[in-house]
């Protein structure tokens, strides 16, 4: 079953048949119910953009409040073309409506941003600037370099939750972001060419560590940028937003079929936590160890099966229903313990292997296996 194809977002250009200048940058902004910063985001990016570069701004909206109408409206004093495309189906939130936008940039230069003034417009013609005289593919606006800062980040909680998912993706990922100090920025600066929209499959609000790692510019730079306040209403981002980010991060560190097989042996290891507690907490209350051993063991491979059907194949769950991949697991995890020990005795028996490198080899073999039969049987591609 394929998933129906999101219907085509609105179009509407504030300036009729006006169309970019050559050289212009195109300038994505999404936004989710920003009636009160738009206009002020327009004036500043008249202000500082168009007398050193030209440029058009491609809006990308999901609002369910007027900023469509705010943005058409502010337009009429823009003297460069405004385009609002508004998505009945946020697919993809944030990042899947800055691709949306990408795909109808007409541009060289793509520049994306915020629409809550939180990133300065004066900085779009640097960026593209940057980009050009390095001859980079990605230019991205940083708050960690010298002479960046995120004033802009209210909060010692939100600055101490940022610091550490930008230390966990860098080390998640330390060659495609390797020269990026600030993957969660979502200020920063692209070729058109560089972009490969067929591969991206962005979830969430990072859209540039999406970009970075599917896409893989060739050539990449920063421009220190500092964070500003917001202009009106608050970040749209919430707790869900923080899950949607893991759920994202797994899926970019398992798209190739080692780095599933590993994420399966780590979820696989972490196991053995619920397996252990439930062993302890079982006997204690005074239950013989054998049924006890069996019992915490399915504690175990349900955990497993929560993290693996949402972290490693969430996007393959569709052909069965849930009871049935469960069921499956459940048997393929057993099977694997029940086929452990006649493997290691007939290593042991057949091959003349002493038993410790026998149990070795027979937990490799049942391992592969089961990530082999799992894939092919649980989840299909
Ligand atoms: N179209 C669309 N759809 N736009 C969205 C959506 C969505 O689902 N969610 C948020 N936006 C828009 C907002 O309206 C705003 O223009 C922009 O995306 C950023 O959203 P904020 O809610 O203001 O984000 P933030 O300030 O918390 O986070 C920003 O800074 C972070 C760094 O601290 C973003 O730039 C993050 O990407 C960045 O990591
Ligand atoms: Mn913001």
């Amino acid at each position: 079953v394929l998933p129906t194809p999101a219907a085509a977002p609105l179009r509407r250009t504030a300036q009729d048949g006006a169309v970019p200048e050559p050289g212009a940058v195109t300038i994505v902004v999404p936004t989710y119910n920003e009636a009160g910063n738009v206009r002020q985001l327009l004036r500043q990016i008249t202000e500082s953009v168009p007398s050193r570069l030209p440029c058009e701004v491609v809006f990308v909206d999901d609002s369910t409040d007027d900023t469509p109408e705010v943005v058409l409206e502010a337009a009429k004093d823009c003297p460069f073309p405004v385009t609002v495309l508004h998505r009945d189906e946020p697919v993809g939130g944030l990042g899947g409506a800055v691709v949306e936008g990408m795909k109808a940039a007409s541009s060289d230069w793509i520049v994306v941003m915020d629409g809550d003034c939180q990133h300065p417009p004066s900085l779009v013609p640097e960026l593209v600037a940057t980009g050009e005289r390095a001859n980079a593919g990605l230019v991205v606006a940083s708050r960690y370099i010298k002479g960046g800062s995120r004033a802009g980040l209210a909060g010692s909680y939100r600055v101490a939750v940022s610091r550490a998912a930008t230390w966990l993706t860098k080390a998640l990922f330390p060659r495609r972001l390797h020269g990026i100090s600030d993957p969660m920025s979502g200020f920063f600066a692209i070729r058109r060419s560089a972009v490969t929209a067929d591969v991206l499959k962005p979830l969430g609000y990072k859209i540039l560590l999406e970009l970075a790692v599917r896409s893989r510019p060739r050539g990449v730079t920063e421009v220190p940028f500092v964070f500003q306040d917001r202009f009106a209403g608050e970040s749209k981002s919430t707790a869900q937003e923080g899950l949607r980010f893991l759920r994202h991060l797994a899926g970019l560190r398992t798209a190739s079929p080692v780095a599933r097989m590993v994420g399966f042996g780590l979820i696989g290891l972490s196991g053995f936590v619920p397996n252990l507690l439930g062993l302890w907490a079982l006997t204690a209350l005074g239950m013989h160890y054998v049924p006890a051993e069996i019992l915490a063991n399915q504690l175990g491979v349900a955990w497993n099966f929560l993290l693996i059907e949402h972290l490693l194949f969430r996007e393959r769950r569709r052909h069965r229903t849930w009871w049935d991949r469960a069921g499956r697991f459940a048997l393929l995890a057993n099977a694997d313990l029940v086929l452990r020990i006649p493997l290691i005795a007939l290593f042991v028996h057949r091959s003349g292997m002493g038993p410790l490198s026998a149990t070795a080899l027979a937990l490799v073999t049942t391992f592969v296996l089961r990530f082999a039969a799992t894939e092919a049987l649980v989840y299909l591609p």
